[in-house]
Order: C-alpha cells, then structure tokens, then sequence
C-alpha cells in the first residue's frame, strides 16, 4: 500500500523539524482547514505531498542552490511511481509541493491553497518556535540561538499576512500572540535579547 510505503520511507529522516510528525501535523492541520471551509479535498494527494514536500531539504536529497520544492516535486514523482500512487493524482502532488513555499507563485487549487496554509501555520506558535529551536547548529541558516529567534521574529511578523483561507486566519492570529508572549518573556529575561 502506498501509503504504508511512504510513512517508513520518511520515517527514516528523523529530523527534527522536517521529520514525519511534520508531515502528520501539516496533513491534519490541511484536512481541518478544508473542513472548516466546507470543501472537498483529495485527501490522498495531500498526503502523498505531506510525506514528500520538504524531502528535498534533508540529506542525502537537498541540492546546493535547488529550491527545496522543486528537487521535492522531482523525487515525488520518482518515489510515487515506485510506490504505486495512482497516477492521475501526481500532477496535484506535485502542484502542491511545488507552491508551498513562501517565494512560490501563489497556489490555485484548494488542496494546494490548505496545504500551504498548513505548511506556514506549522512556523508559527509554540510549534513553529520549537521547530525552529530545534535546529540550532543543525540547518546553515540557524548557526546559533540569536539568529533563530531573529527568524523566529520574522516569521512571526511575517506569515501571518501570507495566510490565505479564513481558517489559517484566524489559527494564524492565534499563533502570532502565542509567539509574542514566548517572544515579549525571553526579551525580560535576557535584558532585551542582549543576554541570550
Ligand atoms: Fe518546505
Ligand atoms: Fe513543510
């Protein structure tokens, strides 16, 4: 069964922000989005893109100056034929990988547009903290923790905006305070961020 096939083969990256529990959240958190919006999804191509989105951000897959989406959209395609995904459905796969990103086009199909809105939400809150905490020393881009909570603050002031259903809307405000209150009470206790 494919998706048994794809859960082991992802389960084996256990990283620890872009690992399966990634996947499982933004996979629900999509499947809610459309619920609360009272449409009909594919729930089979969002889990396929769930599993696969970020794979081309992890060892030994990421590429040096290839945008993680599309090296993610090419190994999806490779993998999905390997594990008998039905192939009628790749295309959507692949759009929804391929615009999950913040600097992609904005998506057009539902399952692409709550996916996405998924994908940003999980930046965001007390989740999207700990993802990013969780790569300190790991990922180039977070050498060290005052460079994590700069993207933190970043994230934070800008995802939000870039949230496109009501739903991750309004998850999304939530998110936000959730993060300025982590953020407001590590600024007292480091004397404004000074002594982190
Ligand atoms: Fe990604
Ligand atoms: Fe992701």
């Amino acid at each position: 069964m494919w998706r048994q096939k794809l859960a082991t083969f992802i389960g084996q990256y256990d990283h620890p922000s872009w690992g399966i529990t990634h996947s499982e959240r933004v996979y629900e958190l999509a499947l809610e989005l459309a619920k609360q919006q009272d449409v009909d999804v594919d729930k089979d191509a969002l889990l396929a893109a769930a599993y696969l989105h970020d794979v081309g951000a992890l060892e030994p897959y990421r590429q040096e100056g290839v945008d993680h989406a599309e090296r993610s959209a090419a190994l999806a395609e490779e993998m999905l034929i390997y594990v008998g995904f039905p192939p009628k459905k790749m295309p959507l796969v692949k759009e929804i990988i391929m615009r999950h990103t913040v600097s992609a086009a904005p998506p057009t199909s539902i399952e692409a547009i709550v996916f996405r809105d998924a994908d940003f939400l999980d930046f965001l809150g007390a989740i999207g903290v700990a993802r990013i905490l969780a790569i300190v020393g790991i990922e180039d881009w977070t050498p060290d923790l005052k460079t994590a909570i700069s993207l933190i603050q970043r994230r934070c002031q800008e995802l939000p905006g870039k949230l496109l259903t009501r739903p991750a809307k309004r998850i999304g405000k939530v998110r936000q305070a959730e993060m300025l209150s982590f953020l407001a009470a590590l600024s007292n206790e480091t004397d404004k961020l000074e002594n982190l």
